[in-house]
């Protein structure tokens, strides 16, 4: 580590910090200068297993060597270039190796520059699609409670975490959602996809029933709704989704901002549940969070639609100073082929029953567990609230986790979410249910 990146800061006011509470987080902060493989390192030396792969982004773990000199020589070679009008090579490369991951004909990719600028991309490309083939009155947007879909007014439309939505005003307008699949009382400590819940996705027919398909452009979901705390979908509820949707001509959007790039096993999740979706929104994992980049795929008839008229017009009205951008399209092809060669996706998949069972095996039965869920490398913990008021035992668990046993985990609400890089051995498995058995412990 350099001693640039060993030292501390003396003044932690200026920085107003996202999603973080910023008086709790100043008063003792949880601050790390460094990081290596499956660890972060904070300026006093202190190793902390990442449980978290930074974001949910580091699926290659940190400071991977390929992915670094890719970066190092991308910055001496070409270190901006506009993808309005020109272009680089790398990004097009990029491009056609996601193309090739994703399955069926998502073959066409719109970079931008993070998870939020992929799902607005995404909603307005459908209402565009619609536009340009004469279906201009399909505008309205379906999501789901306790989806996320990132932070822009597009995505907390579609979204449905509370507090996410309820300080913005009235948002989109025409946006409705689905009820979320989740269900403690039915599906409580699963592993994998629960068995109850596929009829969640029939609320789609009554919310069509209701606005009339001819005004219905996308429904959006996460395959996993990841950030409102790890739901996995029920058994055959994305396939009715999709057999919904084809049935009525609207466009099914999965937004896999998570679960790309190997966290559920596969390169995307649609692969893992057979069902190609008309987009697929990706961002974090696409570099393993090395250099910020979203996208989304979009498959063959949506982009051809769109390439008529005269040649010299711009067929989408659309993009960023980012998308594409040079750093981010090497570190991207060298983190791609990282995964490839490491065999990383696979390696998540095998390890899926020994997660799965350490998991569920660990916390089940700790004092105030409510539930614990796991689908490919990812667990959730559910915790009853403290008397002191909600999210406080989380938040307790989060500090102790870092302070005192070295872990990094996220929380939401009261649930613990644990989505380390997919590198981790089986022994860190273990290590890290321990150490967070001690955490649950320590909060009780
Ligand atoms: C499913 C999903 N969509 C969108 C986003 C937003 O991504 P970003 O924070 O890169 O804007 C996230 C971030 O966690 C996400 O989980």
């Amino acid at each position: 580590m350099s001693t640039q990146t060993a030292l501390a800061p003396n003044d932690l006011e200026s920085f107003w910090m996202p999603f973080t509470a910023n008086r709790a987080f100043k008063r003792r902060p949880r601050m790390v200068s460094g990081a290596k493989d499956m660890h972060y390192i904070t300026a006093d030396g202190r190793k902390v297993m990442d449980g978290t792969a930074g974001l949910w982004c580091c699926n290659a773990g940190h400071a991977r060597r390929p992915i670094i000199e890719a970066i190092q020589r991308q910055a001496e070679d070409l270190d901006f270039a506009p993808t309005f009008q020109f272009g680089h090579p790398k990004v097009f490369a990029l491009a056609a190796r996601i193309a090739a991951m994703a399955p069926g004909d998502l073959d066409h990719v719109f970079f931008c520059g993070g998870g939020s600028e992929a799902v607005d991309s995404a909603l307005k490309i459908a209402l565009a699609y619609w536009n340009v083939t004469g279906k201009g009155s399909k505008t309205r947007l379906i999501g789901r409670e306790r989806g996320y879909h990132g932070v822009g007014f597009g995505g907390i439309s579609v979204g449905g975490i509370v507090p996410n939505r309820k300080f913005f005003g009235s948002l989109l307008a025409g946006v409705d959602h689905l009820p979320t699949t989740y269900s403690r009382e039915n599906q409580a400590f699963t592993k994998g996809e629960p068995e109850y819940g596929a009829h969640f996705a029939d609320e789609l027919e009554r919310i069509v029933g209701l606005h009339d398909a001819s005004t219905i452009a996308a429904v959006i979901v996460e395959p996993m709704a990841g950030s409102t705390g790890v739901l996995p979908p029920p058994k055959g509820y994305l396939q009715k989704l999709r057999a919904i949707c084809d049935k009525h001509n609207i466009l099914l959007i999965f937004d896999e901002v998570i679960t790309g790039f190997g966290r559920l096993g596969h390169a995307f999740a649609a692969e893992r549940y057979g069902v190609i979706p008309d987009m697929i929104t990706f961002a974090k994992g696409v570099t393993s969070g090395a250099v910020p980049m979203g996208g989304v795929l979009v498959r063959k008839g949506i982009f051809d639609a769109f390439m008529n008229g005269p040649e010299h017009v711009i067929e989408l009205f659309h993009g960023y100073t980012y998308s594409g951008h040079p750093m981010a399209a090497a570190a991207g092809l060298a983190t791609l082929e990282l995964y490839k060669e490491e065999g990383l996706f696979e390696r998540a998949k095998k390890l899926e029953p020994v997660w799965a069972d350490a998991m569920m095996d660990s916390f089940k039965g700790l004092p105030n567990v409510l539930d614990v869920r796991t689908l490919g490398l990812v667990a959730a913990v559910d915790l009853a609230p403290s008397p002191d008021g909600p999210g406080k035992r989380a938040y307790a668990a989060m500090e102790s986790a870092f302070h005192d046993h070295d872990i990094m985990v996220r929380i939401t609400g009261d649930t613990i979410a644990l989505t380390p890089p997919l590198i981790i051995s089986e022994s860190q498995i273990g290590e890290l249910a321990d150490k967070v058995s001690k955490t649950i412990r320590a909060v009780a």
